[in-house]
């Protein structure tokens, strides 16, 4: 469940007085992009990056930022505030706004709608996280823009389908032959101790976890390659693991019904990615108790 407070138009008021238009863009094209930052303890986790990615996003489909960065700052807080839970997703949408017509063109004179709402943070639990989780391949049928985090979501959410189809947490994407991501998170390999990641392009969204992971990797001293990766090559993997700001590091044990891995360690997660998500959290105290996330 949602916080009762959510965020329309410049206003904070209870959901169910939000109203918006079934004219508007968002709902008949797809027409917007959206962001989901992390909030431990009430601090929100790499709050910059986001908000640059939103404004990167906003850029690539030629909307105008509504706020500026400090304005979104100071709206994203109070936000968290109204939030009963203390760690929690804050999702922001804006959208191209409601015309008074359906046409594909850009309205003009038409405000953007923004809506941003508090939902609780619900991280793997000990459990998941030990034995992993079980993920599908399937053919990356997206178009050629998966670097704007846009509300046209309805590919990634139809993959994403076929791994609850086959009882699995996440679709791994191959376009081409190429890994690019997963169907809602970003996707590293680990072969003989080396950390290898899919360099980000226009095929995969530039995940704010993604660059946390590399970050740590190097400051930890991994071995690490950023390349493009062979659809073959996942089944040579030592590790496999999926990445994003509501799953932190989460170690695929089996994909395809496959263990993944070599000999006893196979279908179970191994001991970097395991690391890695020691150093995430580690990480993550470190920010909330200096408030610096960087
Ligand atoms: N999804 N790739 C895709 C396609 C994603 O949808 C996401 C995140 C990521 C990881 O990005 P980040 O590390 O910045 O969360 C990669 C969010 C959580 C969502 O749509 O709910």
């Amino acid at each position: 469940m949602i916080a009762d407070i959510v965020f329309l138009n410049g206003q904070f008021l209870p959901l169910a007085d939000a109203k918006i238009s079934p004219l508007d863009r968002g709902f008949l094209f797809a027409d917007g992009v959206y962001e989901v930052i992390p909030v431990y303890s009430r601090q929100p986790f790499r709050l910059d990056e986001h908000l640059r990615r939103l404004q990167a996003s906003l850029d690539g489909i030629r909307l105008p930022n509504p706020y500026s960065h400090a304005q979104w700052q100071a709206r994203v807080r109070e936000m968290i505030g109204h939030a009963p839970f203390a760690d929690a997703q804050i999702y922001l949408q804006v959208t191209r706004g409601a015309d008074s017509k359906r046409d594909h063109a850009f309205p003009t004179g038409v405000a953007p709608t923004v809506f941003m709402f508090a939902g609780p943070l619900v991280t793997p639990g000990e459990s998941v996280r030990t034995l992993g989780v079980s993920a599908v391949t399937a053919v990356d049928n997206r178009w050629l823009r998966c670097d704007l985090k846009t509300l046209a979501l309805l590919a990634n959410v139809l993959l994403r389908q076929q791994a609850v189809d086959h009882g699995c947490a996440e679709t791994i994407l191959v376009r081409d032959g190429f890994v690019t991501e997963g169907a809602a998170s970003n996707v590293f390999l680990v072969k003989n101790g080396v950390l290898l990641a899919p360099p980000k392009s226009h095929l995969m969204l530039p995940g704010v976890t993604y660059d946390v992971v590399l970050e740590l990797a190097a400051r930890h001293g991994v071995p690490t390659e950023v390349r493009d990766i062979l659809a073959d090559e996942l089944p040579e993997a030592d590790e496999l693991w999926m990445t994003s700001s509501t799953k932190e590091v989460l170690a695929i044990a089996t994909l395809d019904g496959r263990p993944v891995g070599h000999g006893a360690a196979a279908g179970k997660p191994g001991p970097l990615g395991e690391r890695m998500w020691q150093w995430y959290q580690q990480f993550k105290n470190d920010v909330m108790r200096t408030g610096r996330d960087d």
